[in-house]
């Protein structure tokens, strides 16, 4: 296999080398382009086709339905590890030892308390507002309450800024869904694990106790594993690069939670239940939804469909298949939107417009389901998405700073006006 790619442009040959990842994927390093070829560059709307950085962290093979986290299998790890240990795991780069994971847990639990000033803030929002917006802001507000996390040079600074947002951001995320119920913000129990002391400050009653349910609890666990991370989406290329311009991590992870808000991202899971609803509404005319998705002149998209890297199933979306006839078996709730799910898969992968377009339900399409059952409210679902994914993008942006990436600044082709002399007003 040559070590380099030859380009050749008005008979000139141009070689550029060749990299190998260590799963055997290849990618021309064009870095020295537009220099060997006098300001000749590249387009890919999208960024279908180019690689932004070498990243140790996940590798998925979207045609083999492969996903990894530091080369641990995404199905092992929903089975075998909890979401802590997970975004060690991502942070990091090891699994934790028993005396690691705790002193993790610790330093968290020890950094969970959020200024009460902030409730100032979350008091202005209206309680119509999207939790998407509210935990973006928040987020970014946090900033101004820990000046110190924002020049991280220092790996204790760097580690501080981490547990710091890991333990703030689920308190963040709880207040948020209280204040649209019009309950009151209070603190979780520091002696309970990470995902249900999440959950006791979501759903604690004012005057009632909480008690855990093993069932929901297990079942969030793992909805948050499977989102953690997922290489270069979307709003994991934003957290990277607004940290490129070395904006603190806080900053970089309030761009990436509204990154993550758009329908075709992380806002899929609330599109897919609205998808559903609709369609229970409709009488369960699925085929008028299918017609809906392929036709051109028609915006609509099955939500929860398709997927920029894999093209044959999204292992996440198997595992919370399954996951969700378990959990509403388990907690006796019966929706009837699973089955509308279930059947709309079945056609759409019937279906020639869908099976020659490698359109599959991804890890949106179930997930939503499971949420519901918990007796989370459908406007959170994108908020679910970012408490998982939040790891990710601290690992991703961590390992952007210590391999020291240059600021991100792609460029363009202008297809503009050529230069042309002003114009005065009277003129014009
Ligand atoms: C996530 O990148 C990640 O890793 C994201 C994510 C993560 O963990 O971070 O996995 C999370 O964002 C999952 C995706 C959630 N979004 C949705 O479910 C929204 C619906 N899906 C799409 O909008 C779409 O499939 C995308 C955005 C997910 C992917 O879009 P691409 O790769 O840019 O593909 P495309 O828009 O160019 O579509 C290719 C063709 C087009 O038709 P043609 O022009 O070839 O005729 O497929 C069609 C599209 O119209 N198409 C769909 C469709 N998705 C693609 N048609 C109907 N319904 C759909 N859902």
């Amino acid at each position: 296999m040559s070590k380099n790619a030859t380009l050749e442009i008005n008979g000139e040959k141009y070689e550029f080398p060749i990299i190998e990842g260590t799963e055997k994927e290849l990618a021309i390093n064009i870095k020295a382009l537009r220099t060997a070829t006098g300001g000749i560059t590249t387009l890919d709307p999208g960024y279908k086709n180019t690689g932004s950085c070498e990243s140790a962290i996940t590798f998925l093979n979207g045609e083999e339905g492969i996903l990894r986290y530091r080369g641990y299998s995404i199905e092992e790890l929903a089975e075998k590890a909890d979401f802590l240990e997970v975004a060690y795991l991502l942070i990091f780069g090891e699994l934790p030892t028993t005396e690691e994971l705790n002193k993790f847990h610790n330093d968290i639990k020890d950094q969970s308390h959020v200024d009460e000033d902030i409730k100032k803030i979350l008091d202005g929002f209206p309680k119509s507002a999207h939790p998407m917006g509210v935990i973006s802001s928040l987020t970014s507000a946090l900033i101004a309450f820990n000046p110190s996390s924002v020049n991280v040079d220092s790996p204790e600074d760097m580690y501080l800024a981490i547990v710091r947002i890991l333990g703030k951001f689920p308190v963040l995320t709880a207040w948020a869904y209280r204040k649209r119920a019009g309950l009151a913000m209070d603190y979780g129990d520091d002696s309970l694990g990470y995902v249900d002391n999440f959950l006791k400050m979501m759903f604690k009653k004012p005057s009632g106790e909480y008690n855990s349910n093993p069932v929901i609890v297990n079942a969030l666990d793992k909805l948050l594993i499977l989102h953690a991370d997922h290489e270069q989406n979307c709003s994991t290329s934003t957290v990277r690069i607004v940290g490129s311009s070395h904006a603190g991590l806080f900053a970089s992870l309030s761009a990436g939670i509204s990154a993550l808000w758009g329908p075709l991202h992380g806002g899929a899971n609330q599109a897919v239940i609205e998808m559903l609803e609709a369609i229970k509404e409709d009488g369960g005319d699925t085929k008028k939804y299918m017609a809906k998705a392929k036709d051109k002149s028609d915006p609509f998209r099955l939500m929860g469909f398709g997927h920029r890297v894999y093209k044959n199933f999204d292992p996440r979306a198997k595992i919370i298949k399954v996951a969700a006839d378990e959990v509403l078996n388990d907690l006796g709730v019966e929706d009837p939107i699973l089955d509308i799910a279930k059947g709309l898969e079945k056609e759409a992968l019937e279906d020639p417009y869908f099976v020659d377009r490698k359109l599959y339900p991804n890890v949106d399409f179930y997930s939503g389901i499971i949420y519901r059952a918990m007796g989370i409210p459908v406007e959170m679902f994108t908020a679910m998405f970012a408490l998982g994914r939040l790891p990710g993008w601290i690992a991703q942006w961590r390992e952007m700073r210590l391999r020291k990436e240059p600021i991100g600044r792609p460029r363009q082709v202008y297809i503009g006006e050529n230069h042309r002399p002003f114009k005065d007003i009277d003129f014009r």
